[in-house]
């Protein structure tokens, strides 16, 4: 499983682009002091940590099925109820929040339909369940150059534009096929300035998510060769990626 790694490998790959997120999916929610709001799919906490700067510690939960997740959200977020459990099989009372939320994980469930089911059992009648996902299918994701390096070396690959969520339009009807009402959806934007190539690259062999995962099963020289192709399409260093996902609310 691609997410059984550690925290600091997460937050060098992919949290760096994530952490750009959170104030946005939580303002698409309305998250606001007094609410109770729970983080699904909370990896380490970044969103954890926004919920808790607006509502504080004793009114957030986080859930997470990655064991090293869920040591590093409770952690860096102290008094944080966080749960080991998948969305599709949350271990909350219904109707326990005002706001769900799920930053760049519903193209993982296993079944989004029924994660954005539980999402909204345990979110009360009125409340808000909101997601984003990051336009692999745009390729505006953050994995876009490393995506179409890999397309040019090996046709057969298969990338992460074809998950749930991950083209237009697509994560508003999950939320209607979830039952959520008045759907809206928008786009958000996280910027990343990278100092060298290295430091964009190295992060791709920790073995995080479907990118990490296929280059750990890659040969030496296959990666080697696939290194050079992304460093190529880069722009010189200092380079800044801007990333985009697609974020939606909806209403219990
Ligand atoms: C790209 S990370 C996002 C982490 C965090 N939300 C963030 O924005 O940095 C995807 C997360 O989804 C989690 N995940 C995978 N399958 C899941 C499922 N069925 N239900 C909930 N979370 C899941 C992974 O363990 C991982 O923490």
């Amino acid at each position: 499983m691609s997410f059984a790694v550690g925290a600091d490998a997460y937050d060098r790959f992919m949290g760096r682009y994530s952490v750009g997120l959170t104030a946005q999916l939580a303002d698409l929610a309305g998250v606001t002091a007094g609410q109770r709001a729970l983080d699904v799919g909370c990896g380490p906490g970044a969103l954890t940590r926004e919920l808790v700067a607006r509502l504080g510690s004793d009114h957030v939960a986080a859930a997470d099925p990655s064991e090293s997740f869920v040591a590093a959200a409770r952690e860096r977020n102290p008094g944080v109820d966080v749960r080991l459990a998948p969305a599709e099989a949350l271990t909350f009372d219904d109707d326990a929040f005002d706001a769900t939320l799920a930053q760049l994980v519903v193209h993982f469930m296993k079944e989004p339909v029924a994660g954005l089911r539980e999402m909204a059992r345990v979110t009360r009648p009125g409340g808000v369940v909101a997601a984003s996902v990051w336009d692999h299918a745009g390729a505006r994701g953050p994995l876009g150059v490393f995506w179409q390096a890999v397309h040019e070396l090996d046709t057969t690959a298969r990338d992460e534009s074809d998950l749930a969520g991950a083209r237009e339009g697509h994560l508003a009807e999950l939320f209607g096929a979830a039952g959520l009402r008045e759907i809206e959806q928008t786009v958000h934007s996280s910027r990343v300035e990278h100092p060298s190539f290295e430091e964009w690259w190295e992060p791709f062999t920790f073995g995080v998510g479907p990118a990490g995962a296929y280059v750990s099963a890659l040969a030496a020289d296959q990666s080697d060769r696939l290194r050079a192709r992304c460093q190529s399409l880069l722009p010189a260093p200092p380079f800044t990626v801007t990333a985009r996902a697609w974020a939606v609310r909806g209403t219990v």
